[in-house]
Order: structure tokens, then sequence, then C-alpha cells
């Protein structure tokens, strides 16, 4: 495909990129995927598609010499993480100066390495975080459509009561009771009835081996077996893996011209090839499709785009924490990796947080109850280009995060107080430390719906340039983004392929 022309190229394979690139293929546009990362369908050496949590291999981490887990140490040691060969693995973790972000490479993006959480926010706070985008029909057409295609699933309540897999989670809902705090079963994409076989062992156990960050090999609906199967199936739709694509620039015919480079899985650079399009929509995560945006406005190869590009991030108030749990109040060496139940507290008129209950897969028994807290933090950070090293740096100080460890420790002091117990102390590096605010899981924003682009995601100053996932959303959206990110690209690729796109 080098030197070729294609009507429409989509940058990523995440949750924005899969939307659109399936609706595109739909509605008749040959539609090319450019994916940086492996598709992930070929078994190692262990006869396994995916490195197991508890010993990573290469296959854990992008161009990474020692993996880097977000849970990096235990009693202060840094027993967790090992040395490996830098490979394009499937988590990586982009350190910025203050803030550093997990996300997914790969064909699927996120999905390959997430939680599954699948949540529809509050409506009332949907409507304050996106006032001009019409919630009613987001919430009757658009958060539908992402869910089903998705194949979001409810976990059978009967059965968690029952099974030693969710103890971790028992103990925390009796726990956040006591502090007067309610909680809500939170819908999932891993297949909770696999799950339920695995426990019986009628089905290979994946969420039951400990499995998510580093990919699930069975039970979870990730991306490549929904929106990207489907789009595949429409025969219009092609993904390249290992190519990145470096730079866009404009023709005089108005058409976008890609630099991509495509290497091998150890990252060797195999040709860099130049591709045009038409249409081109950025569905490269909330840090690349701002990276790609802001290099092509500071090197002039795009001018015209907006000073709005590389505003408005945030970590979706992301905060973890853990607290310990006394010796007879133990959260099971048996813990399913997927969550299944959230603190709802979200009402709190002063510090409201959503905090997932998380697991802690250790095999064995540590007495640990570990949350990813989502809190309302309305600080936000910004992207800027750096010409010498030619990436963009995030400007996101560490005490950017305070209000969101307040709110945290607002609640789970609560907690505390209420069950007689502690923070734990040791698990986030090796000094004291018991909120981790120096990570995000969720990165939202850069290029921000109704700002940076139209409010249907056309890039200002820009034609037939669209950005189709998180970048669009203003650094926060209550609870775990990606139900969210889905039906937002869902409705605005509906208006593009109906308004701009010509369709044979
Ligand atoms: P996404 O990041 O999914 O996809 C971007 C894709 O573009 C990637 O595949 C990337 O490799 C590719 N790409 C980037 N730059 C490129 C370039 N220049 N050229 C080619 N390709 C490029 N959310 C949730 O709702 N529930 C949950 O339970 C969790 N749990 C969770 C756990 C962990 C460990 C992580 C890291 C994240 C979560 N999330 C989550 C967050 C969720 O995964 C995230 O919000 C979405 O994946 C973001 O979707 P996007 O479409 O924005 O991009």
């Amino acid at each position: 495909d080098g030197g070729t022309h294609v009507p429409a190229v989509v940058i990523g394979t995440g949750y924005g990129a899969a939307v659109a690139a399936l609706r595109l293929g739909e509605a008749g546009v040959e539609t090319l995927m450019l994916e940086m990362g492996q598709q992930w369908d070929k078994p190692g050496s262990d006869g396994k598609v995916f490195t197991g949590m508890l010993k990573p291999d290469e296959r854990s981490s992008w161009f990474k010499k020692r993996t880097e887990a977000p849970l990096g140490s235990f009693l202060w040691l840094d027993v967790v993480n090992r040395d490996i060969t830098p490979y394009a693995g499937v988590l990586d973790r982009v350190n910025y100066d203050q803030m550093s972000v997990y996300v997914g490479r790969g064909v699927g993006g996120g999905s390959l390495v997430n939680g599954g959480m699948a949540v529809t926010p509050k409506r009332s706070y949907f409507e304050e975080v996106l006032p001009q985008v019409d919630a009613a029909e987001m919430y009757d057409r658009y958060f539908p459509r992402a869910n089903s295609t998705l194949r979001v699933n409810h976990i059978d309540t009967k059965w968690f009561e029952d099974t030693e897999w969710y103890k971790f989670a028992r103990v925390s809902r009796d726990q956040a009771g006591k502090a007067g705090l309610g909680t809500t079963f939170v819908p999932n994409v891993y297949d909770w009835d696999h799950m339920r076989r695995e426990a019986t062992g009628e089905a290979p156990k994946s969420a039951l081996a400990g499995e998510v960050i580093y990919g699930n090999n069975h039970g979870k609906m990730s991306l490549d077996k929904t929106y990207l199967a489907t789009a595949l199936g429409t025969g219009k739709v092609t993904i390249r893996t290992l190519h990145k694509v470096k730079s866009v620039r404009t023709q005089k015919d108005g058409s976008y011209v890609l630099t991509v480079e495509e290497t091998d899985a150890y990252g060797k650079t195999l040709a860099v090839k130049e591709i045009s399009c038409t249409y081109l929509f950025l569905g490269a995560g909330s840090l690349g499709s701002t990276e790609l945006l802001l290099r092509a406005r500071e090197t002039g190869a795009l001018p015209d785009l907006s000073s709005e590009i590389g505003k408005g991030w945030g970590p979706n108030g992301n905060i973890m924490t853990a607290r310990a749990n006394h010796m007879w109040n133990p959260t099971g060496a048996k813990q399913s990796s997927i969550p299944a139940l959230g603190i709802d507290d979200w009402n709190n008129p002063t510090a409201p947080v959503f905090a997932e209950i998380a697991p802690m897969p250790a095999g064995l028994e540590t007495w640990v109850s570990l949350y990813l807290a989502i809190t309302k933090n309305p600080e936000r950070g910004t992207f800027v280009y750096d010409a010498a090293s030619d990436r963009a740096d995030l400007r996101w100080t560490r005490d950017q995060n305070a209000p969101g460890v307040a709110a945290a420790k607002s609640l789970f002091d609560r907690v505390n107080k209420a069950n007689g117990t502690i923070y734990r102390y040791d698990l986030f590096g090796t000094r004291l430390k018991a909120f981790a605010d120096d990570f995000c899981y969720h990165p939202l924003g850069g290029a921000v719906l109704g700002k940076a682009t139209d409010l249907y995601g056309r890039v200002a100053g820009a034609k037939n340039l669209y950005v189709t996932d998180g970048s669009l959303i203003p650094g926060s959206i209550g609870v775990n983004p990606f139900v969210t990110i889905t039906a937002l690209a869902e409705r605005n690729v509906e208006r593009v392929i109906q308004q701009d796109i010509k369709t044979k």
C-alpha cells in the first residue's frame, strides 16, 4: 500500500476507531485502518496469545526493558516487575514528566488490556460535561447501540453472592456499607457466563487465572471480537498492523498524505510509506490523536488547526488506593481479575467519587482491598509540541491531582473509620504512599468536542478530518469511559457519513 490512495483511513483500532471503521465499511467506503501495535491472535511458545500477570514476558509491554506494572511493589519490595526484551507488547505506560498514562497497543487498543467495565455515565453528569450534545438522543439511541454492539452483559447476582472469586468485592461492599456507602453492580464486556464456567472447570481460566492488564486469553469480548470483526466482515475494511502514523499533511486537492513507518515486532524499521486518503479519521486515543494534530499544526503541515488542540486533558480523576484489612477479614487468595462492583458516591455534594472495587489477584491472601477511584477533579492539563523530541509533552503537575486525592481520601477515611482499618502504604512504589496520584488509566481530552472540533468531531480548520476517540471528551466523565467514547463515536460518525462522505 506504499504510495497508494484509499478513500478513508482510520488511525488506530481502539473504540472510536472501530466504530468509525465499522460504519464506514457498512456504508460501502473502502477503509484502511493503521495500527502501530500487533494483531493478538497467534500463540507464543507457551501456547498462549497473552502472557500472564505474575510472571510477565516481553509480550506484556510496549518496548520496555522492564515491566512497569501499576502496583510496582509489595511490602515496598520490587517483586512484581521483571526484566524483558523490548518488544511490541500489549500494554504501554507513557511516562510524561509528572503523569504516566497506561494505554493498550494492538488491534483493539485499550480493549485488549482494560478491565472491561462497561458503564453508562449518569445522565446529569453527561449533560454537565457535554452540554452541547443532545442527551436524549444519546440515551435513547447511541448508548444502547454502543452497549449492544460491544456485547455488554450483566453478572448473575446469585453466582456473585456465592462464589469465592468475588469474596474480595463482598468484603469491600460490607465495609462500604458500614460507612453508609452504597455499591452498584457494574456491567462488563467479559462474558460472565464464561467466567462461571471457568469456576466449574468447564472453560479455560482467564479472569480466574489473574489475566487482565496484559491481555485475556479467553472470555473477554474485546473489540477484535465485536466491532472490528464485523467491520472486517463488510469486506470494505483492511487493517495493517505494526504501522505507525508519524505525520499528516495535505495536498493541493485537499487529500491527506500520511507518513507511516512499518516495523517488525522488535522495532526494526521495515519500510516508510506514504499513504493518501480523502477522509481521515483520528482514533489513536487521547495521547495519539492529540500528538498527531499538534505536530501537524506546529510543523506547519496543517497550520490552520485551532489553538484548542492540546487543551482540556484530564485523567478522569483517577486515583488508586488500597486498604489493609484485619486478619479476621481476609479478601481471598482466589480473586477474579474482572471488577464487578463500584462504590457509588457520585451524588456527594462536596467530593463525588465512583470507586471501582478492584481485585488484587496475587494468588495468595493479601488482606488488601484495592480501589480505582474516579473523582471529579476539575484540573486540566495541556499537551505542548516539543520540536526537539518531536513529541507532545503533557503539562500536568502532580499537585493538580490534589483535589482527586482529597476526594478519594474523604471517602476511604470514612470506610477506614467505620471498620477500624488503615491504608496500605507499600503498593505504589518504594516509599510510603497510600494514594497513587502519578498514573491513570483513563486519559481524556486534547481535541475537545465543540472546541478543537465542531459538535461532531470535524477538526476545526481542516476539511474531511475527524477526531473519533477519547480526545473529544473534556478530561472527565465520572465513570469508566469506553462506553461513552463508543456511543459518542456512533453519534458523530453517523452524521459525518450522512453529510460529508460520498458513498456508492
Ligand atoms: P484506544 O487507546 O483504545 O486506541 C488507540 C489505538 O491507536 C491504540 O491501539 C494505539 O496503539 C493506536 N495508535 C496510537 N497512535 C498511533 C499511531 N500514531 N499510528 C497508529 N496507531 C496508533 N475503560 C473502561 O471503560 N472500563 C474499564 O474497565 C477500563 N479499564 C482500563 C484498564 C487499563 C489497564 C487501561 C489501560 C485502560 C482502562 N480503561 C477502561 C480505559 C479504556 O481502555 C480507554 O478509555 C479506551 O481504550 C480509549 O479508547 P480510544 O478509542 O480513545 O483509544
